[in-house]
């Protein structure tokens, strides 16, 4: 397994250009088996979930190729095969974003069911009931999701428990195609379901209020192909924006959205960091000298959960105390006690953590646990003495692309020591 080697302390300064949304490119990939015609994709990030997901896509029937302008184009001429098998599944739980999908185009689908999750219990029960509300059976056995539907899926009012992103991606996808219209309450609105929402609308699709929490939908009979440009990836930017306050730099994050990150970037104003919004570019520049602020992870338009633990990465430089709330998974805190290795005083009780600073981190040897907490640790590690290694990248490889040359672009001294 791949490791990375950073030596800290390090002041991050130049530019760094974002790439497109992972978390949108996974549901609009899913979304491309919605119709027969060809769709294409514009600044799908080159990260090994979107490869996961490919797979899947192939695995279903699609081609899948890549053009000289860097643009995918995914045909799904016929779905062969509509299923989601465990091989990919417990390598990428958003494997479950091909459920309604496949059952809106083919009436059938057959997806294993995502297991435990560094993260939390990461449960699918509202895309299950949700399908069933649009009139799909639902049925469990051998450890996957059985749908069918005897004719069409037909619109419904389906109200989420909670809030939950694919989900509501999920139920989109399928209501598309159902007979009428169906209305999903309590929606995600997250900028990533707008974006498969405007790829929907542009493939001929019917939709409003994708962005606030009520979507109708008014079902049509089929999809044509289109040609869609994914969003800049909000959490990468907002990554970047950490590292470069936490080591006291000036870095510009270009080919970002702003308004996509107001949460984070009101917080990092709040600690002492200068954040100049110019355009689709954001200026970030700290003295170094950052105030403790409390943050609470909330459903967007709140502080994301996919940035808490590079902004609890952040708070151990800060001065004073910064508590720390995870409302969104229940176990996402796993970084604390990497970060601790290198120095942190990091205090976890139950959904809160409390962390004391500033206290001097120094380099450790260290692992990954997820994808946002390795993030959390890259970023402890270029405020660190000395040598950080990292093990266990290939979470940070699942949804950061080219990020030991981006960083290294702004000084960074990290090198990626190769399994043998
Ligand atoms: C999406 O996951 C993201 N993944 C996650 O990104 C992100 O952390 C999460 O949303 C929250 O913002 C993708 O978009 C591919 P949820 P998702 O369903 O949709 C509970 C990253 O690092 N829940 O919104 O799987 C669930 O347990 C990641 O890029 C149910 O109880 O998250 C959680 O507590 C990881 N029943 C909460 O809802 C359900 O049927 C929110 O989860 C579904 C969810």
């Amino acid at each position: 397994m791949d490791k990375f080697r950073i030596t800290g302390p390090t002041r991050l300064s130049g530019e760094v250009a974002i790439s497109g949304a992972k978390n949108s490119a996974l549901p609009v990939l899913a979304a491309c088996l919605l119709t027969p015609e060809p769709v294409v994709l514009h600044r799908i990030p080159r990260v090994r979930d979107i490869g996961t997901m490919r797979r899947l896509l192939q695995h279903n029937g699609a081609t899948i190729t890549e053009r000289e302008d860097g643009a995918l184009v995914v045909h799904a001429a016929e779905v062969t095969q509509p299923e989601a098998p465990y091989d990919l599944v417990k390598t990428m739980r958003a494997s479950s974003l091909v459920l309604g999908p496949l059952v809106a185009r083919t009436g059938r689908a057959r997806v294993s069911l995502p297991g435990g999750c560094a993260i939390g219990a990461r449960p699918i029960g509202m895309h299950v009931t949700g399908l069933e509300q649009l009139g799909a059976r639902m049925e469990q056995s051998h450890g996957y999701i059985e749908a069918t539907v005897p004719d069409r899926l037909r619109g419904c009012v389906y109200t989420f428990d909670r809030i939950t992103v694919t989900g509501t991606e999920d139920l989109l996808m399928a209501a598309v195609l159902a007979d009428g219209e169906t209305v999903l309450e309590n929606a995600a609105r997250e900028p990533e379901v707008v974006d498969v929402a405007e790829l929907l609308i542009r493939m001929g699709a019917r939709i409003e209020g994708a962005g606030s929490s009520t979507i109708r939908v008014r079902g049509v009979g089929r999809l044509h192909g289109a040609e869609h440009t994914i969003i800049p990836d909000r959490i990468e930017a907002g990554t970047f924006a950490a590292a470069a306050a936490i080591t006291g730099g000036e870095v510009r994050v270009n080919g970002c959205e702003p308004e996509h990150l107001t949460a984070l970037l009101s917080k990092l104003r709040h600690a002492g960091v200068t954040v100049i919004e110019e355009g689709k570019s954001l200026l970030v520049k700290s003295s170094g000298k950052l105030a403790s602020v409390d943050m609470e992870t909330q459903e967007h338009p709140g502080f994301a959960t996919d940035l808490q633990a590079q902004f609890m990465a952040l708070m151990t430089q800060a001065e004073g105390i910064s508590i720390i709330t995870e409302r969104i998974f229940e176990n996402r805190f796993m970084h604390v006690l990497e970060l601790a290795r290198m120095g942190a005083n990091i205090r976890v009780e139950g959904q809160r953590a409390i962390v004391a600073g500033p206290r001097r981190l120094t380099g450790a040897e260290v692992i990954a646990s997820d994808l946002r907490a390795s993030a959390s640790l890259v970023i402890a590690a270029q405020a660190a003495d000395g040598d950080t290694i990292i093990d266990r990248v290939y979470h940070i490889d699942r949804g950061y692309e080219k990020i030991e040359e981006k960083l290294r672009g702004l000084g960074a001294r990290m090198e990626r020591i190769e399994a043998k």
